[in-house]
């Protein structure tokens, strides 16, 4: 029997029984919200659709039809085992999986476990790259996409594959997180690259082109910035880059950690050559997921610098030959753990069950009312974007009053989980809104900002 076989098999064993003891022991901390048809005592609602005869899917598609937002959003809460005693402020940072990807990840470990087998089916493998290339755009290629372990391990990729020489210049901005500033100064260090650093325009978005612009040198080779801000979730206006980038002859990365699902776009339309990303944040994908996309016709210009198993067309050492994979496989080499990306596959249909755009929507108006609502707390400096157009659902601020480090205390005895930024020197605090959260959370994380600036007992 071949693993498909297996897998095919045992499928329903281990989501409908098998799975269920683990699947109520994960559950002891789940938030089950009482009364909720699809929540079956500490069983969640996609547990519950295996033994019931109304799937999620239904559940979602019947709220929406009846106009019941509110209880839309309820049956998508229900969906994650986040601690209920706390409000969760930071998919940025890290994400939870709702519950029907941790039923495939532990369906596809069982099976896996059960019957080991090196090497993956390309047809699973394919089909999760299918989904994930749906999520990112109408013309993205699953041959764009190489699987990886995350945008730190993604942006290394394309740092170091990249023929870069010693005087080459590369631009970022300050505020990039550590992922991106340690590959460039490793680099420096190896290579003798320069970095030219910006600090991102705030009150103009298209500023942040002016302001690239004006680094560029003829030794120029790559501009390598976020494409949203992990300090202050601002969106940087990436096709007017991309199009600089391109006019000047320039390489143009994006480090995408922080935008799949929190902002809508079209990977392609951006014109980017390189673009990395986490799949363990906002896509809710298991831990240590994420994805390398290189535009078509690039895959030349950056040379995997790990290879092995899958990387290659074929190779010969006798006779001295070696020909990469011709499509993005080539950054995947090795053992793959396979129920990661099967389980990314369900992150990507419960994106698509619930709508990447009515999420876009949902998010955008809890961070839209905190950005707002933020201003009239005396002694808040908003560090989000001026113009709405480069806001997403990533707000920053810091107080005059209080460090840091004191607003995180605060925030953590209101058993509030934000995320405090070092990055740039800000020394602020940034806030995510997902879809575990509600309006009561934002008027929870203003009331306690309220009582720390003094205004509210
Ligand atoms: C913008 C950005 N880049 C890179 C990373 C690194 O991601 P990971 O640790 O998942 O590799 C993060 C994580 O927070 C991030 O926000």
């Amino acid at each position: 029997m071949n693993r498909k076989e297996f897998l095919k098999m045992t499928a329903g064993l281990a989501g409908g029984v098998a799975g269920l003891p683990l699947m109520r022991k994960l559950a002891g901390a789940a938030t089950a919200e009482p009364g909720l048809p699809g929540t079956v005592g500490a069983i969640s609602a996609a547990a519950a659709a295996r033994t019931t005869s109304a799937p999620l899917e239904t559940l979602l598609a019947q709220a929406a039809a009846a106009g019941d937002d509110d209880h839309f959003w309820k049956l998508v809460r229900g969906q994650f085992l986040l601690d209920p005693g706390w409000i969760y402020l930071n998919f940025g940072g890290l994400g939870s999986c709702p519950l029907p990807v941790l039923n495939r990840l532990i369906e596809c470990t069982q099976a896996e476990e059960r019957a080991p087998s090196a090497g993956h089916d390309e047809k699973p493998w394919q089909d999760v790259k299918e989904k994930l290339a749906r999520a990112l755009g109408q013309t993205c290629r699953k041959e764009d996409l190489g699987f990886i372990g995350g945008a730190t391990e993604g942006v290394s990729v394309i740092v170091n594959g990249l023929a870069l020489k010693e005087g080459d210049e590369v631009i970022t901005t300050t505020h990039e997180h550590v992922a991106v500033h340690s590959a460039l100064l490793n680099r420096m260090q190896r290579n003798g690259i320069a970095i030219r650093l910006f600090e991102p325009d705030i009150v103009s978005g298209l500023g942040n082109v002016d302001r690239i612009a004006k680094l560029i040198t003829p030794r120029t080779r790559l501009i390598f910035i976020s494409h949203v801000t992990c300090t202050t979730g601002q969106l940087f206006p990436v096709k007017e880059i991309a199009a600089l980038a391109r006019s000047k002859n320039v390489w143009f990365a994006l480090d995408g950690a922080q935008a799949p699902i929190c902002v809508p776009f079209d990977i392609a339309e951006t014109g980017v050559d390189f673009y990395t990303c986490s799949t363990h944040k906002w896509m809710m994908g298991p831990k240590r997921t994420g994805f390398i996309y290189v535009r078509p016709g690039m895959l030349d210009t950056l040379r995997p610098q790990t290879v092995g198993g899958g990387s290659s067309e074929r190779y010969d050492a006798a006779k001295g030959e070696f020909v990469f994979h011709p499509t993005a496989q080539r950054y995947e080499s090795g053992t793959q753990n396979d129920a990661l990306f099967y389980a990314l596959g369900a992150a990507c249909d419960f994106v698509e069950t619930i709508g990447a755009d009515r999420i876009w929507r949902h998010n955008r108006s809890l961070a839209e009312r905190f950005y707002q609502e933020l201003g009239q707390i005396p002694g808040v400096e908003r560090l989000s974007p001026e113009e709405e157009a480069y806001r997403t659902a990533m707000i920053g601020f810091r107080m005059k009053s209080h460090a840091h480090t004191q607003i995180g205390e605060h925030m953590a005895k209101d058993k509030i989980r934000v995320r405090p930024v070092t990055e740039g020197g800000l020394n602020s605090i940034r806030v995510s809104f997902h879809i575990n959260n509600h309006n009561g959370d934002v008027t929870a994380i203003l009331d306690s900002l309220q009582k720390l600036a003094g205004v509210k007992p």
